[in-house]
């Protein structure tokens, strides 16, 4: 078991490489260790910015390092699967960003890798691994609401269009649903599990991609989910469950650390969940804890619970007819 400091490196230091770093910050036991782009001049100028060790002009290159213990692949979705299959070969363990990859084959094959090499991977979905994410599982299951009759949750924001952006050009994985909508598909899966009937429609742009993107899960319990996103409109990006004896909401933006408020005939129960450093410390946590402990799974967001998410929104892009 790995006792010293856990060195980390990161391949695509983009913006949410940028954030991830500040949360690193707050993790005990965690070294920025190393960062690669495409470009020299990049990598050094990221890590000057934020402190990493060393920097290097090549992925391939930087794999090379024999004191990195993972790698944190925050590059477009469109590369995920082969950067991932880069560090799985070169025998890393692997933290890659959402979406794990653009579609169940891809998510499939990146696991057999890793189970073949015996080497940790996850997927960065960082949302199971919140306090308030925590605490409404626990509300949830303990039953004491009764069950969940119906969810709504939204994630929209007014993307500046460019149509060469990662969120906008096609060839990179552009679009609301693998950008956004995932989290709100991620919430209904994690609290409802696999829905029986999927229905999605979408406004799909003058690059081909979904800008909106309207999705109803109907459960064999009876309860249903709506789920919305888009990249050209700010929406409230809130979450609300409806419950036989209670109504729970998140506070914008209830992806991030937000307040939980459980209403019921007799009142109302109100907790807000502060973290330090917007919140990517806690899954960083649990990758080094699984790392420590000679795991190549997470317990958490298992692959199980990957598979089901790439297989929702494979579902969903049918409906949608958007195919990458
Ligand atoms: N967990 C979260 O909250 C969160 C938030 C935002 C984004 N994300 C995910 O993180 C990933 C990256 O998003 P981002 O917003 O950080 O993107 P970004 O700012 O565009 O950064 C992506 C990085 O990937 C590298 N890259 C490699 N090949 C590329 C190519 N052909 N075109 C463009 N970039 C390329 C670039 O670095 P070099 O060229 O220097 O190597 C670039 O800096 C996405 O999959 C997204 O879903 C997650």
């Amino acid at each position: 078991m790995k006792t010293d400091k856990i060195n980390w490196a990161i391949i695509g230091p983009g913006k949410i490489a940028k954030k991830f770093t500040t949360s690193l910050k707050e993790v005990e036991g965690a070294q920025l260790f190393a960062v690669a782009s495409r470009s020299l001049e990049r990598a050094k100028t990221f890590a000057q910015e934020t402190g990493a060790k060393k920097a290097f002009g090549s992925y391939e290159e930087m794999l090379q390092d024999e004191e990195i213990d993972v790698v944190y692949v925050a590059t477009p979705h469109v590369f995920h699967y082969e950067h991932t299959l880069l560090c799985l070969n070169a025998g890393k363990a692997v933290l890659c960003e959402k979406p794990f990859a653009m579609n169940k084959k891809q998510v499939e094959e990146m696991i057999s890798v890793a189970r073949e090499k015996g080497v940790f991977l996850m997927e960065a979905m960082w949302t199971p691994f919140l306090p308030h994410i925590e605490h409404l599982v626990e509300v949830l299951q303990s039953g004491k609401y009764g069950r969940i009759k119906e969810l709504s949750a939204d994630f929209g924001f007014n993307a500046p269009y460019d149509e060469n952006g990662r969120l906008f050009r096609k060839s990179l994985g552009g679009g609301s649903l693998l950008d956004i909508g995932i989290y709100p598909v991620f919430l209904a899966l994690h609290t409802l599990g696999i829905p029986e009937k999927i229905e999605a429609k979408a406004q799909l742009g003058k690059t081909g991609i979904d800008e909106v993107c309207d999705v109803t899960f109907s459960y064999s319990s009876g309860a249903t989910a709506e789920l919305h996103s888009n990249i050209i409109k700010n929406t409230p990006t809130t979450a609300e469950f409806e419950l036989e004896k209670a109504t729970i909401a998140i506070h914008a933006k209830w992806h991030n650390p937000s307040t939980i408020v459980i209403t019921t005939p007799e009142g109302t129960e109100i907790k807000s969940f502060d973290v330090a450093s917007f919140g990517y410390e806690y899954e960083a946590r649990h990758v080094q804890e699984m790392l420590r402990q000679g795991k190549t799974e997470s317990d958490v967001m298992t692959f199980e619970k990957s598979l089901e998410l790439i297989s929702l929104l494979d579902q969903i892009r049918k409906e949608i007819k958007l195919d990458y």
